[in-house]
């Protein structure tokens, strides 16, 4: 299937006479990363909030695959395979890496936490907990305890409980945030490889991870669309260049 996946329609969300997301109309397509950039306070985490439903609209639509999920909860959309990373990042510190990943599966099995299930049916969730693991690269690090991981690691582990969810679309609400330079590059590399057969939403403020892995963009400015395009085309965009002079002025100029 192609065309859009994803989309608004004149979505807006005020707080208390504050319009913190105005009529934004967003296209996504099938296939893509589509990162949603902007300035601190643009708006970009009640856009993400509205579209998981933990938010719920002042006015306007989003639509999922062309139905109406405006009024929809969040496990709903979950179900439908609408999956926002930090929703399952939520693992437990304390456990293994594979218990966590299989505490993921689990759960998208809808049998939550079972300590008397058969053993077959356990080793049958082993199994496709270490393929994720596999997939993530951090197979040497399943009985590592999580919380002696190191960070970008465990980012790695969260987009592996991700996609034990089985997603058809991933919100990553800023993936390499806090990262240092290494991390930044294997997390992006581990996004564009799990990009493949899915379709992935990001709000992410590190341009070279923008430039270097999403087909379009949408700048979000004081809760407004401001433009949208190739990186190309976003970074070439005299009011984006505006919106962004000052601090991260550098940093878009920086991605080339
Ligand atoms: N629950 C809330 N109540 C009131 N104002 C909010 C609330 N959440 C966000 N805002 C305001 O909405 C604007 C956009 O915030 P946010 O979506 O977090 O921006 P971004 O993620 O792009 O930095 C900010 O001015 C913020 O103060
Ligand atoms: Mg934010």
């Amino acid at each position: 299937m192609s065309g859009v996946i994803l989309e608004t329609k004149h979505l807006t969300k005020e707080f208390k006479g504050f319009t913190a997301v105005n009529d934004v109309n967003l296209k996504v397509q099938r296939g893509h990363i589509h990162a949603l950039i902007g300035p601190n306070g643009a708006g970009k985490t009640t856009c993400f909030n509205l579209l998981t439903k933990f938010l719920v609209p002042t006015s306007g639509q989003i639509l999922f695959n062309g139905k109406d999920i405006t009024a929809a909860k969040p496990a709903q959309i979950a179900r439908m395979g609408v999956i926002r990373s930090f929703q399952i990042s939520a693992v437990f510190p304390h456990l293994t890496v594979l218990q966590n990943v299989r505490i993921g599966l689990q759960r998208q099995l809808g049998t939550s936490f079972n300590f008397w299930q058969s053993e077959r049916s356990l080793s049958k969730l082993n199994d496709r907990a270490m393929q994720l693991l596999a997939e993530v690269d951090l197979t040497e690090f399943a009985d590592t305890i999580t919380v002696d991981m190191p960070y970008g690691r465990k980012r790695a582990l969260e987009i592996a409980t991700t996609l034990a969810m089985e997603p058809e679309l991933m919100l990553l609400d800023e993936p390499t945030q806090g990262m240092g330079h290494e991390d930044v590059h294997r997390v992006t590399e581990l996004i564009k490889k799990v990009s493949a057969g899915r379709t992935i939403l990001m709000v992410e403020h590190n341009m070279k991870v923008v430039s270097g892995i999403c087909d379009k963009i949408s700048v979000l400015q004081r809760g407004a669309m401001l433009a949208e395009g190739t990186y190309a085309e976003v970074s070439s965009n005299p009011q984006v260049m505006e919106a962004y002079m000052g601090t991260e002025a550098a940093v878009l100029e920086g991605a080339h």
